[in-house]
């Protein structure tokens, strides 16, 4: 791996993803609850914007997978049939003077990172977090939060299967909570207790699975870059053959350079045919394929891309911010793509007029039924430009007293600070083919050509 830091330390992502209404502690007011993170009203959006580009590429687009939306509750077999009763497992030391508890894994040397204490041996602790159906708490009635959302769509393979009538290579999506009992938690939103994944579960036929094993990595490393991660803070990593996971016959992380260091952003395993096999023995329904063209029954291999919401997220900030001369001042600014950005645009009145209110109200609730759009009328048009360019919304559109004689107001662009002035007739078009990227503005009637001209001073 390149020798590299990251461009903007974590401090200002949490004071920003804080200040902002993006992340918040969780139960803060009680002192926050360790591995727990609420989303304020951008957080939200920018997390529904990222799942919906993933459910986009790897659903909506596609004619070979199908997306499913699976219980977190499960019955206590299936964890037991998929090994993580027995091996979601990390080894746990306590140091003996401090008493704090780490992952051993995490650890460089033999002594407590924080007092230098002797450390206990490693003892195994699974991570999965145990509740009860029911009101009796006995451990019959013992269930588990899932850890992954994977098991959901394994023991769905059938239904989905036989409802669909999709032939091989097809996939199962989900997107949804999972819950790890992690050791140590820690760097912001990187790894917490409770978290979003998008998963999905590609079934191929063995033989053809490295194939699209590799299929997968680029697809998936591909979308990163195209939703706006830098190609020098991505990398890949394949894991040694001792650190496989249990069901993994290949695995290559997707790592990305956060404020922390390189680390897994997504991983793209190889399950082999383990995970349905392993229900089919334990439930004792097949679950396998009767391929048609051969007339053979097998069973699928499965190829997995499986990514976190909330690392993307913390990604697509880090790689957004930027700090930028801005006349005599500095501004920050998240350069969001598009289809990410959680306000798409603002409308800026440069007066609390009546007259001027009531022209840039209605500009706002014409724009607010297909875009989330935000109306902001205090203070200076710069310092309301700074929030927005803050917030990454790539379009300002301010309307001023000459908008109300020539029914034209001026788009102001987040990236360039470019303005142009445009036809209040043409703004809803011409917003939304900005917003998906398109390069040409629409001609306004009669082909004039508008002034693109850089924020005055
Ligand atoms: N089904 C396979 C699986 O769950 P994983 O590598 O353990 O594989 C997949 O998890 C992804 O889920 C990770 O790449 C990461 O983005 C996210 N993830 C896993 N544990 C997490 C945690 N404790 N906090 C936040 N995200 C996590």
């Amino acid at each position: 791996m390149t020798e590299q830091t990251s461009n903007v330390p974590m401090e200002k992502i949490v004071s920003l993803a804080q200040r902002r209404g993006f992340v918040f502690p969780s139960s803060e007011i009680y002192g926050g609850l360790s591995g727990c993170w609420d989303f304020g009203p951008l957080g939200i959006e920018l997390k529904r914007n990222i799942k919906q580009a993933w459910w986009k590429a790897m659903v909506q687009d596609r004619d070979d997978i199908v997306g499913i939306e699976t219980s977190i509750l499960m019955a206590r077999q299936v964890w037991e049939a998929s090994g993580h009763t027995e091996r979601m497992v990390d080894p746990l030391v306590e140091c003996k003077n401090c008493h704090l508890r780490w992952k051993a894994d995490d650890l460089q040397g033999t002594r407590c990172p924080t007092c230098d204490g002797e450390l206990t041996s490693p003892k195994m602790f699974n991570v999965m977090f145990k509740t009860f159906v029911g009101p009796v708490e006995d451990s019959a009635n013992v269930v588990y939060l899932r850890p992954e959302t994977a098991q959901g769509m394994f023991v769905n393979f059938d239904n989905v299967l036989q409802s669909t009538r999709k032939k091989l290579p097809f996939g199962i999506a989900q997107q949804g909570k999972s819950f790890r009992n992690e050791i140590t938690t820690g760097n912001f939103i990187f790894r917490s207790r409770e978290f979003e994944q998008m998963e999905m579960e590609f079934f191929v036929k063995p033989g053809t699975d490295e194939e699209w094993f590799n299929y997968w990595v680029q697809t998936r490393f591909d979308w990163f870059i195209k939703y706006g991660l830098k190609r020098e803070h991505l990398d890949l990593s394949e894991h040694p053959k001792e650190k496989l996971a249990h069901y993994a016959k290949r695995c290559v992380d997707i790592t990305y350079l956060f404020p922390h260091g390189w680390a897994e952003l997504e991983g793209v395993a190889n399950r082999t045919d383990y995970d349905l096999k392993q229900h089919s023995r334990a439930s004792g329904k097949t679950l396998d394929y009767y391929d048609d063209d051969t007339k053979e029954h097998y069973t699928p291999y499965v190829v997995e891309p499986a990514v976190g919401v909330d690392r993307p997220l913390l990604a697509f900030m880090c790689d957004a911010y930027a700090e930028e001369p801005d006349k005599d001042e500095t501004r920050v600014v998240m350069h969001f793509h598009p289809a990410l950005a959680p306000i798409k645009a603002a409308i800026l009145p440069l007066s609390k007029k009546e007259n001027l209110s009531a022209f840039a109200r209605d500009i706002y609730k014409d724009l607010k039924s297909q875009l989330m759009v935000q109306y902001d009328d205090t203070q200076s048009i710069g310092r309301r430009y700074r929030r927005q360019d803050e917030i990454g919304t790539p379009y300002c559109v301010t309307v001023d007293f000459q908008s109300l004689e020539d029914k034209r107001v001026t788009i102001r662009e987040r990236d360039t600070m470019n303005q142009i002035r445009i036809p209040v007739s043409e703004l809803r078009k011409t917003l939304t083919a900005k917003l998906e990227g398109e390069e040409m503005f629409v001609l306004p009637p009669g082909g004039e050509i508008w002034k693109v001209e850089r924020e005055s001073k």
